[in-house]
Order: C-alpha cells, then sequence, then structure tokens
C-alpha cells in the first residue's frame, strides 16, 4: 500500500521512537483516520496497551480495590489483569503495559507481610531496570500511624530510581479510602487515555461494582465513626497458677453495623487513659454474626512487661481492656477483612491459632454451625499449661463431642520437659494433614507473627516436602501457591 519511499520513511521514524512515542503515534493516527471518516474517534479505537494491575495487601482491601479498578480499566476498553505482588520479579513487569500499584502500609510504615519479598527485589534492582515502565501507585493508610502511607510512599521513590514514569501523582487515602477511590479510578481512567492517545469522548467511566467487592463505609466501620457499645461479660480464661491474664469480652451494641468472620475491632481508649498513645489496636473478633447476634466477643492477653525499676509494667490498651466492667460502654468500630474469611461450606479448614489466635476460630465454628457447612473443622491450639491456659475448653470439647470439630490437637508447650509447640503437633500429623490440604483445605493461621508464625511456614513447608518427596525449595513454592490461591491464609500480628 505504501511506496518503498515512504515505507523507508515509516521504518526510520520507527526504530528511533520510544514505546510512548510509538503509543502516542498510535492514537494520532486514529484520530486522523476518525477525523476524515466520521469526524470523532470513538474512545476505544486507539490499540490500547495492556494495563497490568498489582496490589500489595494484608487484610484485603487492595485487592478489593484491584479489583473495582479492574472493571473500570476493562470497561474503557483495555485489556487488564491483576495480581498479588508476592511472587513478582522486575522481568515480569513489561515495560510495554501501564501498570497500576494498590498498596497499604502496614507495622510501622512497613510493606504487607506478603509484599517484603517483593521490597526486596525492587530495592536490590539496578537504576534502568524498570525504563520505558509507565505507572501509577495508589497507597491504602490510616493517618494516625506515624509514617502514613510508607509504603506507597517508598515505592513510588524506587521505581522512579529504577527508570520507571509516574502517569500521575502518587495517591495516598486513609481510612475511608472507599469514599474517595472512586473518583480516583475516573481520573485514573482518563489519564490513561490521555498518555495512548485515545481520544476519549468527555463522558464518565461508569464504575460497577459487584456486592461482594464493596467495603462497608460510614458509622461504625472506620475509627473516624465509631460506634459505642456496653460490655454484656468479661471473664479471665486462665485459670489459677496460670502466668497469663487472658480475657473473653463481651460487648453489645444496637446500631445497624455488620462483621464477617475474620475482621477485627478496633478499640478506641478514653483520653485519660492512653497516656498520649492514642494509635487504635486491633482484636480479632472472637463471635459469629449468625450465633452472637447484635455482639461482638474478644479475647484479649493482657500484655505485662518489666519496668526498669523491676516492678511489672502493662500494656496500655489491654490494661483498659481488662479493667472494664459489665454494663461500662466502650467505643469500637469494625476494621475488616476481606480475606481471612470462611470459604465455602463443603471446603475442609486446618486453624492454627495458638494463645489468642484462637480467637477467630471460636467465631468460625459457630457460624459453621449456623450455616449447617459440611466441610470438616480441624484446630490446632497451643498455650503453655492444660490445665489453666486451654482457652475455652469446655466450648472446644463440646464441639467434638458433638461433631462440628472433627478433629483438635493440643501443644502445651510446659506441661513436658521439652517443649511442645503447634508446629510440633501439625509435623506429627504430616500424612493427614497433606491428605487434607490435596483434598483441598484451606490452613489457617492466627497468632503471633513471631516467631510462631514464622515456625508454622517452616513446619508446613517440612511437612510438603517429606510428604511429597520433593526439595525444601519446590515445598516453598508450593506453598506459596497455596498462598496465591488464598488457601493458607494469616492474619498474624
Ligand atoms: C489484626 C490484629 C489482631 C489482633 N488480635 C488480637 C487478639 O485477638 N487478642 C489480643 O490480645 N491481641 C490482639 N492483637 C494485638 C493488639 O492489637 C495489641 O497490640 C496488644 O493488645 C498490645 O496492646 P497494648 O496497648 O496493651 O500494649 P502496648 O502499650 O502497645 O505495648 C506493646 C507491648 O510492649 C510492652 N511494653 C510497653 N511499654 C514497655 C516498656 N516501657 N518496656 C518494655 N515493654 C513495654 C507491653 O507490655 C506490650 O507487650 C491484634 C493485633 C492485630 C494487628
Ligand atoms: C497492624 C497494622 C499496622 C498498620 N500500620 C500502618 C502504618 O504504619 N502506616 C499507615 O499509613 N497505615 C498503617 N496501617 C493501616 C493499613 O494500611 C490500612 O488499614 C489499609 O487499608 C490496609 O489495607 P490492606 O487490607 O490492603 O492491607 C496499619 C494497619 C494495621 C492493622
Amino acid at each position: 500500500m505504501l511506496t518503498k519511499d515512504q515505507l523507508q520513511l515509516l521504518e526510520q521514524l520507527l526504530s528511533s521512537a520510544s514505546h510512548e512515542q510509538k503509543i502516542w503515534l498510535a492514537g494520532y493516527m486514529q484520530g486522523q483516520i476518525g477525523q476524515a471518516s466520521a469526524g470523532t474517534a470513538p474512545a476505544t479505537a486507539v490499540n490500547k496497551p495492556n494495563v497490568m494491575i498489582y496490589y500489595a495487601t494484608e487484610t484485603g482491601n487492595s485487592k478489593g480495590l484491584s479489583l473495582q479498578v479492574m472493571k473500570a480499566v476493562k470497561a474503557a476498553g483495555y485489556k487488564v489483569k491483576n495480581a498479588a505482588v508476592n511472587r513478582v520479579k522486575i522481568e515480569d513487569i513489561k515495560p510495554d503495559t501501564l501498570a497500576i500499584f494498590l498498596c497499604s502500609t502496614h507495622g510501622e510504615g512497613d510493606p504487607p507481610e506478603t509484599a517484603l519479598e517483593f521490597y526486596e527485589r525492587i530495592k536490590a534492582a539496578e537504576a534502568g531496570a524498570l525504563d520505558g515502565l509507565q505507572f501509577a501507585v495508589a497507597g491504602l493508610g490510616d493517618s494516625s500511624y506515624e509514617i502514613f502511607c510508607g509504603f506507597a510512599t517508598d515505592l513510588d521513590r524506587e521505581f522512579q530510581r529504577l527508570g520507571a514514569k509516574p502517569f500521575q501523582d502518587n495517591a495516598l487515602f486513609d481510612v475511608d479510602y472507599a469514599s474517595h477511590t472512586g473518583a480516583w479510578i475516573e481520573q485514573t481512567v482518563k489519564n490513561m487515555d490521555k498518555l495512548v492517545g485515545a481520544h476519549a469522548p468527555e463522558q464518565t467511566v461508569s464504575v460497577h461494582i459487584a456486592d461482594e467487592n464493596i467495603v462497608r463505609t460510614g458509622k461504625g466501620y472506620t475509627r473516624l465513626e465509631p460506634i459505642i457499645g456496653t460490655i454484656k461479660q468479661i471473664v479471665n480464661l486462665n485459670d489459677i497458677d496460670s502466668n497469663k491474664e487472658t480475657y473473653h469480652i463481651e460487648i453489645a451494641y444496637d446500631d445497624e453495623v455488620f462483621y464477617t468472620c475474620g475482621d477485627a475491632a478496633g478499640i478506641i481508649i478514653p483520653e485519660d487513659r492512653h497516656n498520649g498513645d492514642a494509635a487504635p489496636r486491633l482484636y480479632s473478633i472472637a463471635s459469629s454474626p449468625s450465633y452472637h447476634e447484635g455482639e461482638v466477643h474478644l479475647t484479649v492477653a493482657l500484655a505485662k512487661h518489666k519496668t526498669e525499676s523491676g516492678e511489672t509494667g502493662f500494656g496500655i490498651y489491654s490494661k483498659y481492656l481488662s479493667e472494664l466492667k459489665e454494663g461500662d460502654e466502650i467505643t469500637f468500630y469494625i476494621h475488616q477483612n476481606q480475606i481471612f474469611n470462611l470459604p465455602g461450606d463443603d471446603t475442609d479448614i486446618i486453624m492454627i491459632g495458638p494463645g489468642t489466635g484462637i480467637a477467630p476460630f471460636r467465631s468460625f465454628i459457630y457460624e459453621r454451625s449456623e450455616r449447617g457447612s459440611d466441610g470438616r473443622n480441624w484446630l490446632f491450639f497451643g498455650d503453655q499449661h492444660m490445665h489453666c491456659d486451654f482457652l475455652y475448653q469446655a466450648e472446644w470439647q463440646e464441639h467434638l463431642a458433638t461433631d462440628l470439630l472433627q478433629r483438635i490437637d493440643l501443644a502445651f508447650s510446659r506441661d513436658q520437659d521439652h517443649k511442645i509447640y503447634v508446629q510440633d503437633r501439625l509435623k506429627e500429623n504430616a500424612k493427614d494433614v497433606m491428605e487434607w490440604i490435596d483434598g483441598g483445605a484451606r490452613i489457617y493461621l492466627c497468632g503471633n507473627k513471631d516467631p510462631m508464625s514464622k515456625d508454622v511456614d517452616q513446619a508446613l513447608i517440612d511437612i510438603i516436602a517429606s510428604q511429597k518427596g520433593i526439595s525444601a525449595e519446590d515445598a516453598g513454592e508450593f506453598l506459596a501457591d497455596l498462598e496465591e490461591q488464598d488457601r493458607y491464609l494469616k492474619d498474624v500480628y
């Protein structure tokens, strides 16, 4: 169709054009054709690049947001995929895609646990490794923390160091993010259209969000709009002789505030109790929304330490909670967790929850009972001594007797001359654990991040390696696959 000279000119131009210039040219040509024929070009007339949406999440907010962004980007005519950053390597990020990163911040300005390795890879990469990539970052955070959206800010800086170019400013969202991200999504799509030269008509991209991806907003769902409940019951679950005090606290409330199993309650402390530390604390919800309607139950361990003068000091919030009395008012909100929740009714679950890690599993078991779930339930629990530290012992025995709980394995570390922990019980049951996993079971882990959750990770890798006869490295990949498929879920703190 072109003459030889024209073809030569075109090839010359293309060989010297950057990736962005080629995208611009495509849009320009499309615009020319549109003007010559119909006058206006439709929004999807340009050959739009693929879009990758990466998310780094701990409690699922960024993942939920990625689904909303995906819908809007797809509706605007782009091919789009989303992926957790967990195992993404630099070479997986293709410069001919547009990349959107959605990331929360945890710890003290740190990446979510699942994004730690990704961030290490980014920091270790050489300048220029992401040359040509055009990207946008949105951070989810909580401005009551000292380092607001620290990970999003760090990531944005690192990407630029590696040669990538932001196509819009870094957007940082606070706890009320769900009220603002709709407008951000619309603007992002418009910016992408502008970037690729699509002559998008002045229209609003309608973001249709499926019910399951809607984050509940408003009163009761963030620390900005907490609700007031009343203490219905408070009881120390540890018996005489125990080194611990763990309080079962039942809060009754009247507001129309809903939670699902796996959510936590954020506690707001009265001003005269916080000693200047008013960053709210979260506690896993130990009640079932169906079984314990209108109530939120917590399992709170009183945090203790030795002060410099050798006296016993206490954690601020757990001390406040432990001293509440029946009838007292308490201010709290629901902190939603969109990942750590129950699977379908026929799926087996393995729950590993030593200490206060037991809390969400009490919620799970009552909820499954209410739903009449067919899936089997297996609990691993551990603490120091059986006779004084077996939290909710009578309830678990009842669940076993009524066949709501099929298996329970207990690890009381100080009841014999050598320490036994939940990870040891897992390894003792390696064959059955593997059979449950191969049969589709989901594994849940809740409780202390360090060292417990790391030790359980390692025990699972050992089990997979020995039962499948594969290397530790392959077993690690197997476990990472389970995590990626939301079949190994953690809520650790
Ligand atoms: C998602 C999530 C779910 C959680 N679920 C639960 C749950 O179900 N149950 C539960 O009990 N906890 C849970 N936690 C932990 C909880 O939020 C609090 O972190 C915990 O209760 C300690 O808070 P605190 O205010 O009592 O202690 P802080 O005052 O924050 O102190 C933290 C620790 O430092 C120690 N400390 C304080 N001052 C000193 C000092 N001067 N010298 C030495 N040590 C000191 C304290 O004893 C304590 O151990 C959860 C956390 C998260 C993130
Ligand atoms: C234990 C904990 C620590 C947090 N630390 C920070 C922080 O240091 N800075 C911040 O901006 N937000 C912090 N947050 C708030 C989260 O980033 C915020 O809740 C976000 O919406 C979570 O998104 P995700 O579900 O995608 O992980 C923290 C939240 C928790 C539960």
